[in-house]
């Protein structure tokens, strides 16, 4: 025990040890006491690192921690966890997240963090785990395995179903095998193992639930102070009164079964709300309304069974029994689904079968109580099973094939060692289970461990320890041990207790192991256990082995109707069951198999006081666990050994990552792992390398751990950086090709947009201007021309007035002449002057005569003239169509003068025909686009000719009237017009004579003698309207026949009344075959091109310059 010195005022030493208590240290005592290596002091995490390695040294460090509230401590891998009996606020998600990948000895200890390196480990090497948890009864096995199992599950995926169905098959298994005891409010009577399954990626697939030896005997019998399981309790509080009523049931103190340990209420329990649990449970693990009901109405049938009494009767004078008539007799039967009778027989009496027949022997009602009490126990075992059989059907999914590749963390929770003062058969089996985890333990830590030492080479130092080897030698492991002897006499029908007793002294009286009973008369016999003698009572031990319900019975639930009771295993009852030690060691032998496949971990729970109260530490008790467990040999060989071993192989495949080749050249393998244990463990030196293996410690595998994620996150953070960095601007330089095709379609889009704009403004710019142009040309034309033929007009008139003026001076000058002569006449009527006049008058009448001559034939021309201006005055007033007869044959004069000059176009042009000259200088030309140029290049007179003339015809000219026209008309019309208007250019030009003024009559015309007969009918009807027309004009004048012809033009209907008309046609060929005036010509030439739109210009010859040519091809 630890204590604090003092020294008291008269100076002797006194110690208050770690309880409180003073003692007085006599002088003779001190050498007694020793001072406290500084690491007991406060204590410490790991028990490895522990100065003082001795038992009080160990206590202490719990003690010491357990004040503070600390209840884990490590050693090694393995966690101490001492019993709180208060909860603690160490369970928390947040907590969940700290110790989630964290390793071993990074933080204080917990439970959680050895699920998590049992989850780590099993990703990390691919293996299976398991964690064998283990200590006395309310040490808080089953608290810790349900902590470990909310960690896996919290770890482990995304709170899927399969998680919660796992969680929540724990209430379930608690309500039917879990009970208040003395030593727990929640103690499991049965053991089990949950095999959690996890996929690939690590999150939870499913999960198997093992269980072991439940204790059955619970269901009939409890201890003072102590329970029935859970399950009843929860069901007579919990259910609907309606549901009670059907079933018939009423309160936990009516029920014998129930009442036994004079205990119905749990403090700490509230059976309502767990039964509301349990039922929500149920559901969740895919139990139906009807399994429910079943499961009620059996555990009802147990109760009414429990109630049933029988009173004894003697029949031929044997003893017998009969069952009390009550209603829970009938209730059972009724819900158990048989015939009353025959339940009562099956309770009463017992069939036997003999070589020859079958009797039925009376039972007693001692023995039918027995009978009954072994019935009830197959149903509630079997119910359990099923229970538990249900649940695995729901959580777990066997493996879909090779490829469904699993790993699984084993939880296992086990009953502890336990002696109490009477030892039944079952807590043989325990404490035989307990032996064999002892064994996985010691083999694990100890035996496998020095082995390896030595196969390596390693320097070592032997350590002793416990073996329990010789123990499960007598229990079960060599020919003839206890389990065997049990089973053989169990299968004897005469064997006894007594016999089988009496068969084990004679086998193993001398093995040291087994204590024989000390007389023949004891009933109880002792076995050395690894953690104490243990002194069991053999009385009953062939009954519970056999296990087996009468055959009366066994038939009597395969008649029954109850699904669920023929649905149990036990109502098989051809084959032999096997016993029930046989079915333990079966199933426990599976169990250390597995376990043996899997890297263990280890959790001591350790019970700090039998109160179940917070804050108080029994010494004697824990040291006795601390014991029992071998925790000091396992720190001792904890701390001398290396728990982690890898090959080299292993080792430099998981941190090949730590290898610096820059600080060493490590040539082998070995030399590799070498260099990174002297690089990362600089300091910490107590590792070893065999010759196959690298061996470290704990604490050593945690730093390495840790070194390598520290490496890899950094490498890690690089090829991040570098995928990142190349994810990203991959991403970036397609955005940007994406943004460079938007932009460009874009742009193009706008600049085609404004250029289309642009160019239009630009064309209507330069159209504007170029036709602004012309018409200031034209304009001015115009004006050159009015003002030619103004000024003509205007010195015209001016000439007439003068003459006119002339005239009447000389006609009054002529007058006063006269007036004049007349006077002198009379004047020289007198005699003096008469000589002199007659003389004068001689001189002057030959002047006279001559004078007067001339003067008449001036006079007469005047008058004519006179009259002719008169008549143009009178003509004047109502048209000037003469005065422009007159300019056009002004203007035309010079044709006469110049025939031959016309059909070449040499020379200058006269005068107003220089305008075309000027279209040619139309500036704005220039901005035409280029292919046209290459037209007009092209496009010769020449070219044109030679494209669009008819038959044989040529440019050239030719002073002859045509028989076809040069270009091809589709109108006959036209062809006619064409041939006319050729006909009367040439005789504008002089080309041609004009016809004599009287043509022939009945002799065809030059034009018709060309033409074809049908034709010239037409023309002429055609012609003559032309015919009347000029008619018209030669009064009108051309404006007038313009209109006219356009009027008419316009007016088919009209035009046919015309044609029609005999009158216009008479004669209409004497018009054109008569002189023609020059004025009167060009209206014919224009006055075709006016009505026929076709001689003018095609659609396909819209140019100008086309225009011209077609103008050409007649002149
Ligand atoms: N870690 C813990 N924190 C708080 N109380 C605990 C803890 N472990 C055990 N207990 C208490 O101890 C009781 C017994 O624990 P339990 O796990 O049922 O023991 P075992 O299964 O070993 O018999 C629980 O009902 C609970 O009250
Ligand atoms: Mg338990």
């Amino acid at each position: 025990i630890g204590a604090e010195v003092k020294v008291t005022d008269t100076g002797q030493l006194e110690l208050i040890d770690d309880e409180g208590k003073e003692h007085k240290l006599k002088k003779t005592n001190e050498r007694s006491i020793r001072a406290m290596h500084p690491t007991s002091v406060k204590g410490v995490d790991d028990m490895i690192r522990l100065g003082d390695l001795n038992e009080a040294g160990l206590l202490r460090n719990l003690l010491v921690r357990h004040k503070e509230g600390i209840i884990y401590t490590y050693t090694g891998s393995i966690l101490v966890a001492v019993n709180p009996y208060q909860l603690l606020p160490i369970y928390t998600i947040e907590h969940v997240h700290m110790y989630t990948d964290r390793r071993l000895g990074e933080l204080q200890p917990h439970v959680f963090a050895i699920a998590d390196s049992c989850f780590f480990n099993m990703r990390r090497h691919r293996k299976n785990q398991c964690c064998v948890i283990s200590g006395e009864s309310g040490a808080g096995k089953t608290e810790s395995t349900k902590l470990m199992l909310q960690f896996l599950a919290a770890v482990s995926g995304q709170r899927s179903w399969i998680e919660q169905q796992v969680l929540e098959a724990n209430p379930i298994l608690e309500a039917f095998g879990n009970a208040k005891t003395i030593r727990n409010d929640n103690s499991s009577r049965f053991g089990k193992y949950i095999d959690i399954n996890f996929n690939k990626g690590g999150a939870i697939e499913g999960a198997r639930i093992e269980q072991y030896l439940l204790e059955k005997s619970r269901v009939c019998r409890q201890a003072p102070e102590e329970r029935n399981y859970h399950i009843f309790y929860y069901m007579l509080m919990g259910m609907s009164a309606e549901k009670k009523k059907i079933l018939s049931l009423g309160s936990a103190a009516e029920y014998k079964y129930l009442t036994m340990g004079n205990c119905t209420s749990c403090e700490g329990r509230d059976d309502v709300k767990e039964y509301a649990h349990f039922e929500s449970a149920l559901k969740i693990l895919t139990f139906t309304e009807n399994d429910f009901w079943e499961i009620s109405k059996l555990l009802a049938a147990i109760l009414h069974l429990g109630n049933v009494d029988f009173e004894a009767t003697i029949v031929n004078n044997l003893e017998g029994c009969d069952v009390l008539a009550s209603t829970h007799f009938k209730m059972a039967s009724e819900l158990l689904e048989v015939d009353p009778k025959a339940l009562g027989k099956c309770l009463t009496q017992r069939s036997f079968q003999t070589a020859r027949e079958s009797v039925t022997k009376s039972l007693t009602s001692a023995q039918a109580v027995d009978g009954r009490d072994a019935f009830v126990k197959a149903i509630y075992g079997r119910l359990f099973i099923w229970v538990v059989d249900k649940i695995n059907s729901a959580i777990y999914r066997p493996p879909e094939g090779e490829n469904d590749v699993r790993q699984s963390i084993g939880l296992l929770d086990i009953f502890g060692f336990e002696n109490f003062s009477k030892n039944s058969f079952e807590q043989l089996c325990i404490n035989y289970a307990n032996e064999q985890l002892q064994q996985f333990f010691v083999k694990h830590v100890f035996k496998l461990e020095q082995e390896e030492y030595a196969r390596e080479n390693i320097v070592w130092k032997h350590i002793d320890y416990q073996d329990n080897q010789r123990t499960l030698d007598v229990l079960a492991s060599k020919p003839m041990n206890l389990l065997a002897l049990i089973d053989e006499e169990s299968n004897f029908p005469q064997g006894t207790d007594a016999t089988l007793l009496h068969k084990i002294n004679g086998v193993h009286k001398k093995s040291g192991i087994y204590i024989p009973p000390k007389n023949n008369y004891e009933t109880q016999f002792g076995i050395q256990h690894f953690a104490g003698q243990v002194f069991y009572d053999s009385q009953g031990f062939l009954e519970k082995n056999r296990d087996t319900l009468s055959s009366d019975l066994i038939q009597l639930v395969e008649k029954s109707t109850s699904k669920l009771l023929k649905q149990q295993p036990a109502a098989d009852s051809k084959k032999r069951m096997p016993t029930l030690s046989g079915q333990f060691r079966q199933s426990l032998d599976s169990l250390m198999k597995t376990l043996t496949a899997c890297q263990p971990y280890f959790i001591r729970c350790i019970k700090p006081n039998d109160f179940k109260k917070p804050m108080l530490f029994d010494r004697e008790l824990c040291m006795r666990q601390l014991r029992y467990s071998g925790m000091m040999e396992t720190i001792r060989i904890r701390k001398a050994g290396y728990p982690v071993r890898y090959t080299f192989d292993e080792f430099l495949t998981r941190y090949r990552v730590l290898l610096k080749t820059s600080l060493c050249d490590p040539q082998t393998v070995k030399r590799c792992c070498e260099s990174i244990c002297e690089n990362v463990l600089t300091g910490e030196g107590d590792w070893k390398t065999g010759k196959t293996k690298i061996f470290l410690k704990d604490f050593h595998d945690t730093m390495l751990e840790i070194e390598r994620m520290k490496e890899l996150n950094v490498k890690a953070l690089l090829i991040q950086k570098v995928l990142r960095g190349y994810k990203y601007r991959r991403e970036f330089l397609r955005k940007r090709s994406a943004a460079v095709v938007i932009q460009k379609h874009w742009r193009g889009h706008k600049g085609r947009k404004l250029y289309r704009l642009g160019f239009a403004r630009l064309q209507a710019q330069v159209r504007s201007r170029q036709l602004h142009f012309q018409y200031k040309k034209k304009r001015q034309a115009a004006l050159v021309l009015q003002t030619h033929v103004r000024g003509y007009v205007a010195r015209k008139e001016w000439k007439r007035k003068r003459k006119a003026v002339i005239l009447l001076q000389a006609h009054t000058r002529g007058i006063l002449a006269r007036k004049a002569l007349e006077k002198m006449k009379r004047d020289v009527s007198s005699p003096s002057l008469k000589a002199v006049v007659v003389l004068f008058q001689m001189y002057l009448s030959a002047k006279e005569r001559q004078e007067e001559q001339r003067l008449m034939l001036e006079k007469q021309r005047r008058l004519e003239e006179v009259l002719s201006q008169k008549r143009e005055m009178e003509a004047k007033a109502q048209s000037e169509s003469i005065t422009d007869q007159e300019m056009v044959d002004d203007m035309f004069d010079f044709l006469t003068f110049m025939p031959n000059t016309v059909g070449g176009q040499e020379g200058q042009a006269p005068v107003g025909y220089e305008v075309w000259e000027y279209i040619d200088e139309i500036p704005m030309e220039d901005d035409l686009p280029k292919e046209d140029y290459d037209d007009l290049d092209e496009y010769s007179f020449n070219k044109f000719a030679s494209m669009y003339f008819q038959g044989a015809a040529t440019p050239t000219y030719i002073r002859q009237r045509l028989r076809q026209p040069l270009l091809y008309h589709e109108d006959e019309d036209d062809v006619l017009a064409s041939l006319t208007v050729w006909w009367i250019i040439l005789r504008f030009m002089g080309d041609l004579p004009e016809p004599k003024k009287h043509a022939q009559v009945g002799r065809p015309s030059t034009q018709e003698r060309f033409m074809p007969q049908e034709l010239i009918s037409r023309k002429d009807r055609r012609l003559s309207n032309m015919v009347g027309l000029d008619q018209v004009k030669a009064s009108l004048g051309i404006s007038v026949l313009v209109l006219y012809i356009l009027t008419e033009v316009s007016k088919p209907t009209t035009l046919q009344t015309v044609k029609e008309d005999p009158e216009v046609l008479t004669g209409e060929l004497d018009t054109l075959d008569r002189p023609l005036s020059s004025l009167e010509k060009l209206h014919y030439i224009v006055g075709y091109a006016i009505v026929r739109p076709d001689l003018r210009l095609k659609k396909s010859e819209i140019t100008w310059l086309s225009c011209w040519y077609r103008f050409l091809s007649f002149c």
